[in-house]
Formats: structure tokens, sequence, C-alpha cells
């Protein structure tokens, strides 16, 4: 029977495209068939023959582990699986391959036999999988101010997510940041909204290129809208400026990224005039769908069904649902007794059903819906380091070089290498690294920035890890501090957490040790958003922000002993006060009363 149906379904799209053909190959102005129109035909056909509960199935994603049971994906008609915090899919990438495999394989074997989508959450990098490579995050990337660097990034991590077995991943976030208390700072890549349309253009370019080659991905344009506008920084509070400043300040870099076919847009889990994004109707279906001609998925946030409104947000423009964490039959089941009762609309089902289709046919998941081997060699490959550690560089923005300190002579006689930053790759990298909110530990295929400076320099390099070592006879002391890793939620800063704004007693320690006994200072900043840094500032000979490097720790001492020279500029005004981020409250949004320490684009360089 189900041999049956397969042949069924494939026969009426084979027929209908080939009707399709015919007729417009013969009309009077001798139309070609278009891809996109063959798509379309293909959708068509296709929906005619599912059933409510095989539509639902396609508007479902859960994660490969504890919100399934071998048999679901085929019994509930599953259509997308999603990997990120939690039990990897296995540890080399053949077997997380082999386990995607399987369960295409059981999404292949329905009646329908349509492919799974299978996406993860690579943000700067395939960042889930030990080994690959991890380039900056945005932030730094919004620092080197180089589209085509960006497209390159972004090509890399399409190509390392396919060769763990995903075509779908959850980036770029291309929110603009208001207020740098908010956790997720990094993870967009600016302030700027001119900036950030750059890069987005870029970042969905390189994903995506042609979207049916295997070794691109579907990206997705993230969190619409309002995620990092809200009141405070607070992860999914209150967007409260108005429509027409998300208007002006907020949509175009989605505007950006629909115009160059991004095939995803995630809602986001703030509220905005009192209704949470997930339900806002106006914002997801008038402005994004129809208003920009967005004709791909709208993907809701975590448990978005449960959280923001149940079938509501189906009416409002939710096309997937993440039913993640004990939502999956709550709502598969909710949602089948909505349409039941009428309270959402066949015809919304069908607009949902169709764009995930649409993306399913443009990526060529019918024809080749399965990982490739030959790309799995290429994971944290030397040319894929190469491109990660040219984005280092260009990341890193030169703050201060008080009489020409930097670049530091190789033959200097000795360098004292301080702070726990430097010696560890895990929080060089920030959160999303291995693991969600990412961890203070050394990671496969890692170099750290005091291997770079022992690779660098010709003299003797020693290491004190929290400046108690006494090496007071160092001709530099290069000092490495900053934030410890975090995501969303926990990063977030709130009026009580205020000291995180600036360094820790100790980091500030670590530079005042050296600088009172007469060593020249070289600071170099590890974090996810600009700090208040003020006084290491002041005290320090040389200041560096390096945001969050990622795996090319060694990038870093290329640029510290002169190999190539600073090239990155701010992404975001550097505010001089903690009170500074209480008026700062938007995107160039100085007053006149703040004036910040560092503008917008600052950055200085070694003269040629
Ligand atoms: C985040 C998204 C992420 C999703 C899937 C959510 O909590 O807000 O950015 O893509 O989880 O892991």
């Amino acid at each position: 029977m189900k041999i049956f149906y397969n042949l069924l379904a494939k026969n009426v799209i084979v027929l209908g495209v080939c009707v399709f053909s015919f007729t417009s190959c013969f009309n009077d102005e001798k139309k070609e068939v278009s891809k996109n129109e063959i798509i379309e035909h293909k959708i068509d056909s296709l929906l005619k023959l599912m059933t409510l509960e095989e539509k639902i199935g396609q508007m479902t994603q859960v994660r490969h582990f504890y919100d399934i049971k071998d048999g679901d994906v085929a019994s509930k008609f599953i259509g997308s699986v999603i990997h990120t915090d939690g039990p990897t899919p296995g540890v080399t990438a053949e077997e997380w391959q082999s386990k995607f495999t399987k369960l295409q394989k059981e999404a292949l074997s329905t009646r329908l036999g349509i492919p799974l989508l299978f996406g993860v959450d690579a943000v700067h990098g395939q960042n889930t999988f030990e080994g690959s490579t991890i380039f900056p995050h945005n932030i730094g990337l919004g620092a080197t101010h180089n589209a085509k660097l960006v497209e390159e990034v972004a090509k890399i991590t399409a190509l390392e997510s396919q060769a763990t077995g995903f075509n779908w991943v959850f980036s770029p976030c291309v929110a603009i940041p208001y207020n740098e208390q908010w956790g997720r700072v990094y993870e967009a890549f600016s302030e700027s909204t001119e900036l950030t349309v750059e890069l987005t253009r870029a970042s969905i370019k390189g994903h995506q290129g042609d979207l049916s080659n295997n070794s691109t991905v579907m990206a997705t344009a993230k969190h619409f809208v309002g995620d990092g506008a809200t009141n405070k920084g607070i992860e999914g509070g209150d967007t409260s400026i108005s429509l027409k400043e998300v208007s002006e300040k907020l949509l175009d870099p989605y505007r950006e990224a629909v115009n160059n076919g991004v095939g995803a847009v995630m809602a986001s889990f703030n509220m905005f005039e009192g209704v949470p994004m997930h339900a806002h109707k106006t914002m997801l279906t008038d402005t994004l769908k129809l208003g920009m001609n967005f004709d791909g998925i709208v993907v809701s946030d975590w448990k978005g069904y449960s959280r923001f409104g149940e079938y509501k947000i189906i009416n409002a423009g939710i096309d997937m649902v993440m039913a993640v964490d004990g939502d999956l039959d709550f709502f598969q089941n909710g949602l089948k007794n909505a349409v039941d009762s009428l309270l959402v609309s066949n015809e919304r089902i069908d607009d949902a059903v169709k764009r995930i289709l649409r993306q399913k046919f443009r990526l060529g998941l019918f024809e080749n819906p399965f990982p490739d081997a030959s790309f799995i060699k290429k994971i944290g490959s030397e040319a894929h380091r190469e491109i990660a550690k040219q984005a280092v560089r260009e990341s890193l923005v030169l703050l201060k070089n008080e009489e020409e300190i930097l670049p530091i002579k190789k033959k200097t006689k000795k360098i004292v290498v301080v702070g726990e930053h430097a010696n560890n790759s895990g929080l060089q990298s920030g959160g999303w690294t291995i693991s969600w909110q990412g961890k203070p530990e050394n990671y496969n295929g890692a170099t750290t920035i005091l291997d770079g400076i022992k690779e660098s320099a010709e003299g003797i390099v020693v290491y004190d890890k929290d400046a108690t070592g006494k090496h007071f006879d160092a001709d530099v002391a290069i000092i490495v501090v900053g934030e410890t890793p975090y995501a969303e939620f926990f990063g977030d800063i709130n009026g009580e957490n205020s000291y995180k704004l600036t360094l820790t007693k100790a980091h500030q320690k670590y530079i005042k040790t050296y600088k009172e006994k007469g060593v020249k200072v070289v600071t170099v900043l590890i974090s996810g958003r600009p700090l208040v840094v003020t006084n290491e500032l002041e005290v320090s000979n040389a200041f560096i922000a390096s945001w969050l490097p990622g795996s090319e720790g060694n990038g870093i001492a290329e640029v510290l002993f002169g190999d190539y020279n600073f090239k990155g500029k701010l992404p975001h005004s550097w505010p001089k006060s903690v009170e500074d981020y209480k008026g700062k409250y938007g995107p160039n949004f100085w007053d006149n009363s703040i004036k910040p320490l560092f503008p917008f684009g600052y950055g200085l360089t070694y003269k040629q």
C-alpha cells in the first residue's frame, strides 16, 4: 500500500510537471517554464494528496533526542529535526551523518516520502560539533566590516554543517542591539543598521549560494523582530519602541535577507505593542510575509506553541513550530482540534505547508535527501582555519597604542602572558561553542592565544595564569582578560548585576599588578560586548578589543607581532561609564549629553 501511494504521489507530480511544461512551452509567448513555476506546481500536486495529520506533521520540528522515540518521525509525519544543546548524534561526523540518514530514511518511508529538514544552531561555524572551524562571533565579524569575508565564513559554515548532516542553520542573527545589557549582543553584527544590512546580505549569500547545491544550507534571519531592543536588554522582554522606530532601524536587515532569498525567518521571544511577537499577525503576516513578499518559512522559537498562544501563533503567521520539551503531542493534537473547530482555517494550514515544501524543493531534498560523506574530510580543514584566522585578525580593534608599544618585537627577551583567558579556547570562544552556554574548557582543534604568542615570539615566553607568578623582569606583559561564556538569558545583565559591565576585581588586579612593577602592559579584552574599561584603558600601554575570536586564537599573535596590521573598526560605540548604559538606548543613540568613549567605527592601525 505504502509503495502504491509513493508511486502515485511521484507520478502525479511528474505528470503535473509535464502537462504544465507542455502547455507553457506552446503558448503564444513561448514562455519558458521557470524553476520556480515547476516547484510551485509540484507543491500544489503534493499538497492535494496530504491529510491534515500529514500537514501538521510537516509543520512540526523536534529534537532527535528526548522529544521523539523510534518510529515517531514516520508515525507523526515530522517535517524537521533540530540539534542544539544536549546529547549529540554521535562522536564522529560519520556517526552524526548516519543518525540523520536513519531518520531521513524513516521520513522517506512514509506514503508521500517527504524529506526532513535538519536544522542546527550553527551561529559561528558549525559550533555544535567538536573539531569544526569556529569563527569569531558575529560582533567580531561586524568589526571586520568585510562583507566578502563574511560571505566566505558563511560558505564554510554551510559546508561544515552539511558535513555533519544538516541542511538548515538558525543563523544569521540580524538583530540591532540597543543595549549592551542584552546577553546576545555578540550574536548580532552591529548596532548600525546599515552595516548589519550589508553583512546580512553577505551571510545569506554565503550560506545559501545556489540552494540546490548540496554544500549549501538554508539560512534563517532571526529573531523577528525587536529581540535586541527590549527594555534594559532583557531577553524576551518588552520592546517598547515605536512602530516607526522598528521600521526605520530594525526591519531593513530582514528586508535584505528576504530580497536575497532567505529560506526562513525565526520569530522572537519579545513582546511588541503588548503582544508576543509569535502572536503578532501585523508584524509576521502583514509586514514580513505580505509587505516584504517573503515566501519562506516563519519558524517559531523554542516551545513557541505552548508559550505564546497555541493555535493563535499559527493564525498570526508561524508556519513551523519548534515542538520541543514536551510540546510535540500538545502541538499536534492542539492544532488538529483548532482546525476541526474552525479556529484555524485550512487555507492557513495549506499556506504554512506550501512554504515548508517550497524550501524542501528549493534545497533539492527530494532528489538529494542524504548528507554527503565526501564533505567530512573538510571539517576543520587547514583551508577553513585559514579563513577563520583571517577573520580573527581583521576583527581586532586597536583602541590604544601608547608610544607605539605595538607591534611587539619578535626578539623581545621576555614576555609574560597573563590570565586564564590566554590559555583556554572555551573562554576565548564564548557561548554557543560546543554547548549552548559555552564552557571554560579547551576543545578539539582550537589554538589558544598563548599558543599563537609562543609560535610568533622568538624570546622567552612565560605563562602566569592569575598574575601571582611575579615575572616582573619581563619586557612586556600581554594580559588577556574578559567575560566568561554565556548565551541567551544567562548573559543578560540586570540592574543588580551591573558589576558585570566592568571587568572583575581579579582581572583588574592582573593589569595593576604588572603595571605597578613597571612592566609594559598590552591588554587583550575578550568580550561579547563593549565593557566599561575606562580605567584599565588608562593604565594599559596598549589595548585591544578582540571580541570572541573562536577556535583560531593564534590569529591574535599575528597582529600583535606585526605580521599583519590592525583592520578592525568598532561595530558598536563604546561606553565610558556604567551610567552610560542607562542613557544608551538604541543604535547611534548616544544623546547629546552622553558621549561614548569611542564612537562607532573607531580603530587605530600601525603606521605603514
Ligand atoms: C534561541 C534560538 C535558537 C533556538 C534553537 C532558542 O532558545 O532563541 O536562537 O535558534 O533556541 O536552539
